[in-house]
């Protein structure tokens, strides 16, 4: 048995619904075909934007999205995708398989989007190959109420008033594919095009600087940039995939054994430990944490399926994926005094997808389900919380054999959210929430077995179940956990 604790009177800071992101790049099936279908399509939608796809993210309460990349943002001019389709600079998408785009999913389209979703965008623009002046007129055409060039070309374009936009990234991996800096030029590229990202009216920009490269590991970027710039930033980002090595491994995506599962899930969990040394850089500069840490891309990156295109990154998703999602959504409420957002990798038919499309059809992945548990921490407050655990594995893959985090809602419902590591084996815990009263527990759970997945032909193997394998005993919750799994517990305000 496996004793874990919930302090419900130790609060430990809000939770900021902007972890539970997502990010969508013009790669492969990513918008096209996973998003948008264009209105002519007989695809059931609204503006061009799937139904389907748009009310399963309303459903997930999908916070915030990020858009047009990654590498795709340094190669994008955002006046290609504006004014009559038909007239639409066609351009070439150098970075991701060399097809054409023929922008018909420009800025207007993403906002339509991201109000149909509710949620905030987050834009992400172009340093790598744009100018300080294109960038200007992308913010005064989005945000700008008066009279001018800018503003009066969106009226022309539809839409009268100007858009709130909060969330502005300027440069993405410009280490890598956004230019190939060093961290000393991009801060100085930082300053200069921040300088000019203004705020018009009432709309307030967040604006968000590049972070460093190396998968998460370069906190030399992180200190030259806080050091050259903190004063002048609202955010940093962090990027950090969980990847198998390719030489040791085949790399699947739904095809894996037990050590791979193991591989994978202490990739992802080695996320934590990213965070924290990012998060010291940072606290060198920004002891309050003003600056918010911004995870803008993470999650796993498997080979692509057989018979796809290499450059579009379509891979299926599994329990493994799920559990990688879960243990990083535990580990991001736990360090919310500097997460401030993070955006899954990516949201339809790229890298760990909530979705996944064939024409018309649609299916909603394990780590859709994990999303859709986990999304009662979103704007809750994170409560102090332990638990037991053994150290389990294959080879030198060890990991915890349970993981969790919880938090407390407006309506003071505490929220638990517990995986179970292991691939096969069941675990028993004992739950005590320490000083609270317990209500009535609703309980679902997300489990199977490593390497389930839903299909185009099985598109409900895995899903949502109620979980009913606890009882009560002296005000402690006594509950068995599955292998391979994912729990939501609330409990009610008594
Ligand atoms: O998410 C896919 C790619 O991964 C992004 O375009 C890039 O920023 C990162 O390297």
């Amino acid at each position: 048995m496996f004793k874990y604790t919930v302090y419900a009177k130790h609060p430990k800071g809000k939770i900021n619904r902007e972890i539970y992101g997502n990010f969508s790049e013009h790669i492969g099936k990513g918008i096209y075909e996973g998003i948008y279908v264009g209105e002519g399509s007989d695809i059931p939608n609204q503006a061009g934007m799937r139904t389907d796809v748009v009310d399963a993210l309303k459903e997930m309460k999908l916070p915030v999205l990020r858009w047009p990349g990654g590498w795709f943002a340094d190669e994008y001019h955002w006046m290609d995708g504006i004014g009559p389709k038909e007239s639409r600079k066609r351009t070439v998408n150098v970075q991701w398989g060399g097809v054409t785009e023929d922008n018909s999913f420009g800025t207007h389209e993403f906002l339509e989007l991201c109000e149909q979703i509710g949620c905030e965008p987050y834009i992400s623009a172009n340093v790598g190959s744009g100018t300080v002046q294109e960038m200007a007129e992308w913010i005064e055409y989005m945000t700008f109420d008066g009279d001018s060039t800018m503003a009066n070309l969106r009226r022309k374009n539809g839409r009268e008033k100007p858009w709130k936009i909060k969330y502005f990234g300027i440069g993405n991996e410009s280490w890598s594919g956004g230019g190939y800096m060093s961290a000393d030029y991009y801060a100085d590229c930082y300053r200069r095009y921040r300088t000019y990202c203004r705020n018009y009216g009432t709309n307030q920009l967040y604006r968000i600087a590049c972070g460093g490269g190396s998968n998460g590991e370069d906190c030399d970027w992180t200190e030259t940039l806080m050091r050259r710039a903190s004063s002048r930033m609202e955010g940093l980002s962090v990027h950090y995939y969980a990847k198998l090595d390719g030489k040791r491994y085949r790399n699947l995506a739904a095809e894996f054994s037990p050590e791979e599962w193991y591989a994978t899930l202490k990739q992802a969990l080695r996320i934590e430990q990213v965070i924290e040394a990012h998060a010291a850089s940072m606290d060198k500069y920004d002891p309050e944490k003003r600056v918010g840490m911004i995870v803008d891309e993470w999650g796993t990156w498997f080979d692509v399926e057989e018979g796809t295109e290499p450059l579009f990154l379509y891979q299926q998703n599994t329990m493994r994926d799920a559990l990688v999602a879960a243990v990083s959504l535990n580990i991001f409420n736990k360090h919310c005094d500097r997460v401030k957002m993070a955006n899954i990798a990516q949201l339809a038919n790229v890298l760990q997808a909530v979705v996944l499309t064939e024409g018309e059809k649609m299916v909603l992945t394990p780590t859709y389900y994990a999303f859709l548990l986990y999304k009662y921490h979103q704007d809750s407050t994170l409560l102090e919380s332990t638990i037991e655990t053994c150290e389990i594995g294959q080879q030198e893959h060890t990991v915890v054999n349970l993981h969790e985090s919880a938090s407390v809602d407006a309506e003071e419902n505490i929220h638990i959210t517990v995986c179970n590591l292991s691939h096969a084996q069941t675990y028993e815990i004992d739950t005590e929430i320490v000083s609270a009263e317990l209500g009535d527990i609703r309980a679902e759970i997300l489990t199977g077995a490593m390497n389930a997945h839903n299909t185009f032909e099985e598109m409900d193997k895995v899903g949502v179940q109620t979980f009913t394998d606890y009882q009560m005993k002296d005000g402690h919750i006594l509950l068995k956990i599955p292998a391979c799994s994912v729990l939501h517990l609330e409990i009610r305000n008594a």
